[in-house]
């Protein structure tokens, strides 16, 4: 068994998150949930009051900024915000603070560090294009923006936050919008990642698919 590195990209709420974490399971593989990362700057970025559009503050704030990841927790020195960072707030504001370039070179950085040695299911919206192009195995992720919505809303609902189904649609479609149209390493699919389209698959169907694949490159 190798130990090579599986890149998964795609819009708000396709199941990214899930699905690498299965998948990652399944293969003794380290996950990493990059989006984790531009929530938790953009947490600290409500919590100090800096402007979300000031680029050199938050590239500066972030350069003595301990940020550290396990499969199913976030944290900033040393304080669990798994959950605050999930909150409407940090979503709605979240677009904006990860489309500086100051603030992506330092993330991207870190996360290539993370996956030096391989054996690693790493997350995002530019994983396959920007952070890991030579990754062994690169997927893009994707499902209907209704489905995505519903996804959302249960993970919403089961953390106690209320939403209307509508509403949570746009703000998916209006995110996507400003991840795929940002000039600084947009959202795209890799010209060599597997499209894969979920809508129609349960969790377990989708991590099945997808640790097949990672078998048949080497995992
Ligand atoms: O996957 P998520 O919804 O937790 O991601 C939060 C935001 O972070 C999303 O709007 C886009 C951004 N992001 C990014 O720009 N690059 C990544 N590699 C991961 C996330």
């Amino acid at each position: 068994m190798g130990e090579i590195k599986i890149a998964i990209d795609g819009p708000a709420g396709a199941g990214k998150s899930s699905v690498a974490q299965g998948v990652a399971e399944r293969l003794g593989y380290l996950y990493i949930d990059t989006g984790a990362m531009y929530r938790a700057l953009t947490l600290v970025c409500i919590e100090r009051k800096i402007p979300p559009g000031d680029g050199g503050m938050l590239g500066a704030v972030l350069h003595d900024f301990d940020i550290r990841l396990t499969p199913e927790k976030t944290f900033i020195g040393g304080r669990d915000i798994s959950e605050e960072i999930r909150a409407p707030e940090v979503s709605a504001l979240v677009s904006e603070v990860c489309a500086h370039p100051s603030v992506r070179r330092e993330m991207v950085r870190r996360q290539r560090e993370m996956a030096s040695h391989g054996g690693i299911v790493m997350e995002g919206r530019d994983i396959g294009t920007v952070v890991l192009p030579g990754a062994e195995l690169k997927i893009y992720l994707t499902a209907g923006s209704r489905i995505r919505a519903i996804r959302r809303g249960r993970q919403l609902k089961a953390a106690g936050i209320e939403f209307d189904l509508d509403e949570l649609e746009r703000e998916i479609i209006l995110r996507d919008h400003k991840d795929s149209t940002r000039e600084d390493s947009p959202l795209q699919k890799a010209e060599d990642a597997i499209l894969h389209d979920d809508s129609e698959e349960t969790l377990e169907e989708s991590i099945n698919s997808l640790e097949k694949l990672a078998r048949e490159h080497g995992a």
